[in-house]
């Protein structure tokens, strides 16, 4: 049994704003991109598929040398994050058999720490499901609603005793992941949601906060200073 990740590339950054796609941002003197293909690109992960924009005229002018051939670009991304997944899953599944790893990780997450991922990896790779990275919510979670002037109020306090945040890797079967997105709808925003939609539980493995997904301006300069202490 073997090991893939797959990164969906193929977003256009309306949150971040900042032109160019964010995943081509630049971080600590490297595409943002890069970083989350060398947090995943480690054994036992057997090669790396990026999905991309099919007009995507980055990808290419960059420099992949530091993977040694184990990064795989497609060119198959689609409206949504599950139509990305979903189609590089169906191109790349001519490399893999049905029981495989694939590890889907979120371009947008360039400080995953190798701890994290080892720990999903020694979580998960006996699960009969699978699972994800996450984070046990720790701020106290408010629930709003608008007021007659359109002013947001709080309708009540969440017991955030059973909340986690969804981060990424999120490691499930090629085959069982490939099930789960084709009964998707596009509104499923993460692998996870998929495969609950199958009525199927996925394993929740503590992550850490320095895991963050860059979304707004500001993110950059927080992944920056991560990346740099660690340097
Ligand atoms: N993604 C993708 N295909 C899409 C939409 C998103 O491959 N049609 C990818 C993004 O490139 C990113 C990951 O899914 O690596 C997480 O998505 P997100 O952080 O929301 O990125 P964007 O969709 O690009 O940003 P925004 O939602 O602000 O437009
Ligand atoms: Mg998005």
């Amino acid at each position: 049994m073997s090991v893939f990740a797959l990164i969906p590339a193929a977003g256009s950054g309306t949150r971040f704003a900042g032109g160019a796609p964010k995943q081509y941002a630049m971080l600590a003197g490297k595409p943002m991109l890069w970083h989350a293909v060398k947090a995943v690109c480690v054994p036992p992960v057997e090669a790396v598929f990026v999905v991309l924009a099919a007009d995507d005229r980055s990808f290419a002018e960059r420099d992949w040398s530091a993977f040694a051939g184990k990064v795989e670009p497609l060119y198959c991304g689609g409206e949504s994050r599950r139509d990305s997944v979903f189609n590089g899953l169906v191109a790349a599944m001519a490399d893999m058999s049905h029981d495989d790893w694939v590890l889907v990780h979120d371009a947008a997450r360039p400080c995953l720490p190798l701890r994290d991922l080892q720990n999903l990896l020694s979580e998960c790779s006996e699960d009969q499901i699978g699972g994800l990275l996450a984070l046990p919510v720790s701020d106290t979670v408010k629930r709003a609603a608008k007021d007659e002037a359109g002013a947001q109020r709080v309708a009540g306090t969440e017991d955030r005793a059973q909340l986690w945040l969804a981060q990424t890797p999120q490691m499930f079967r090629a085959g069982l992941l490939a099930q789960a997105l084709r009964q998707a709808s596009g509104r499923v925003t993460d692998e996870a949601q998929a495969i609950e939609g199958l009525g199927l539980k996925p394993r929740l493995v503590p992550g850490s906060r320095e895991n963050l997904k860059v979304t707004w301006p500001d993110d950059l300069a927080l992944a920056e200073a991560i990346l740099a202490r660690r340097a």
